[in-house]
């Protein structure tokens, strides 16, 4: 790292001390999601499992909690359960990345880690920053202990690299192999207004040229950002985040949404993108990204968050110096063409005390539990309410999340802040997981075939939890805290 690097990683050191104690005292402190020390975060990035050690960077913005200029934060793990905080090991220090190390993806090796980026810089003036006034370009750093990142001096790919037919916005390198050959997808804004994916080719990781577009037959929203190739159960797939969808009631709901495709056909030929699944229904949920760790699960983590939310509702905790966390890491299992995603088994590891509670109607839990709930066969009603203002509700039909808002210009109030209705079609349900921490819940239906995420803002300690339908079985335990190692920032461990 050069000196203006090592000034920047210091100023960071130092806002974290000063800001942590605060942060640390937040009763909506998350107990078993993985938040920024302090400040913004946004996509997880470099996702991978190096010599056993488990590596989740993510997007940073360390000096203010509504956001700013990106860097990489880092958190390492042997197990996913035991966190250590590694610092920022990818800063704004070049000028091709000076204004945002963007999001990107890792490749480990035997002898180290590769880390790939977009490197963003916007000039300053009277631009529409989609045809004018920005760079992006592709840039990589190398590790060989997984923790200090040098960065390669120049660029891999840089705009003349990238089609006449896209804007300015290219961005966020995901990287795949198949039969020896390294595959890189980056997303991008056409010029003729569609979202679609650019994929390139290497022997080496270092140079790169392109092979081809991967797109739909028709246009699907603007930009797709974090597109993900991925193969897994034998297929393969292209996650991406694409932005410009209309919304509707069932599809598309948020302001951007993150699905995948089904890619029929081989992506080096003829391929067709098929299909769009989201891949969860909940207020909070974007940019997402897989890896295949050493044990050939594939994992995902998604940010439980998204951008542009201002007008529809909030987090509270920017107050309180922070904002936005990941999703648990959940895998992802084919069966039948679908994806599902669920919580890796270790996420069990947190269960404690647990209480069987068939036939109860209602209980109190603590602020962080997990709910399992059977279904008898052919149930056509569930309701679930949490902390009197979370409903969620199945009636054989439609799956809905919703928040009990506050009376007219109530503005964000009641304990969603601003959220209020998500709705999936659903049918034959046979159970419910709901794993709840302190502002967060993740609600899994039939093992991972449909999930709703989102945040919310209970008050207190405790959580009331009201059942009603026709539950089978019914268990619930509370969930004991990761371990999250900030290196003494304030003497103690979280
Ligand atoms: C997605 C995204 C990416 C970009 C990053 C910047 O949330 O907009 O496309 O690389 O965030 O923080």
């Amino acid at each position: 790292m050069n000196e203006k690097g090592m000034d920047l990683v210091e100023a960071i050191r130092r806002e974290e001390e000063a800001r942590f104690p605060m942060v640390k005292e937040d009763p909506w402190r998350l107990r078993f999601h993985l938040m920024p020390p302090v400040g913004w975060l946004n996509d997880p990035n470099g996702l991978c499992q190096a010599d056993g050690i488990y590596h989740v960077f993510f997007q940073y913005a360390p000096f203010d909690p509504e956001g700013g200029t990106k860097v990489w934060g880092h958190y390492e793990s042997a197990d996913l359960l035991n966190w250590r905080y590694c610092g920022t090991p990818l800063v704004t220090d070049e000028p091709f990345d000076r204004d945002g190390v963007y999001s990107g993806c890792a490749w480990a090796q035997e002898d180290g880690i590769s880390l790939f980026y977009t490197g963003n810089v916007k000039h300053r003036g009277d631009y529409d920053y989609i045809l004018s006034g920005r760079e992006a370009v592709v840039a990589a750093a190398r590790s060989r202990d997984g923790i200090r990142f040098e960065k390669n001096p120049r660029p891999l790919l840089t705009q003349k690299d990238f089609p006449e037919s896209y804007t300015l916005h290219v961005r966020d390198p995901k990287i795949c192999r198949r039969d020896q050959v390294y595959y890189m997808v980056l997303g991008g804004r056409k010029k003729s207004g569609a979202g679609a994916a650019l994929l390139y080719e290497s022997q080496d990781l270092e140079r790169w040229s392109l092979k081809r577009e991967l797109e739909t037959e028709t246009p699907f929203g603007y930009m797709w950002e974090c597109p993900d190739l991925f193969e897994t159960g034998g297929g393969w797939f292209l996650s991406v985040s694409p932005q410009g969808l209309v919304r509707g009631k069932y599809e598309s709901q948020n302001v951007y949404t993150a699905g995948w495709f089904s890619v029929k056909g081989d992506f080096r030929g003829n391929c067709r993108l098929e299909g769009f699944t989201e891949w969860d229904k909940g207020f909070d949920f974007y940019a997402p990204q897989t890896f295949r760790d050493e044990s050939g699960r594939t994992i995902l983590i998604g940010w439980a968050g998204l951008p542009d939310i201002r007008d529809e509702y909030e987090n509270p905790t920017a107050q309180r110096g922070w904002q936005h966390a990941l999703t648990v890491p959940r895998q992802i299992s084919e069966k039948d063409g679908e994806l599902l995603s669920f919580p890796v088994r270790e996420i069990d590891l947190l269960r404690k005390d647990g209480r069987e509670l068939t036939g109860r109607t209602q209980f109190a839990a603590p602020e962080a539990f997990d709910l399992e709930i059977d279904l008898e066969e052919g149930a056509d009603f569930l309701s679930v309410s949490i902390a009197e203002g979370l409903t969620f509700r199945y009636n054989g039909r439609e799956t809905e999340l919703s928040f009990q808002r506050g009376g007219e210009n109530a503005g964000f109030s009641g304990i969603g802040r601003g959220r209020g209705t998500r709705r999936a079609l659903t049918s034959g349900l046979r159970s419910v997981r709901i794993l709840a921490d302190t502002s967060m819940v993740e609600i899994f239906l039939d093992r991972g075939r449909q999930v709703f995420t989102a945040r919310y803002y209970p008050e207190g300690e405790g959580r009331t939890v009201r059942v009603s339908g026709s539950v089978r079985r019914m268990t619930c335990w509370d969930m004991d805290a990761m371990r999250v190692d900030y290196g003494g920032m304030d003497g103690t461990e979280i």
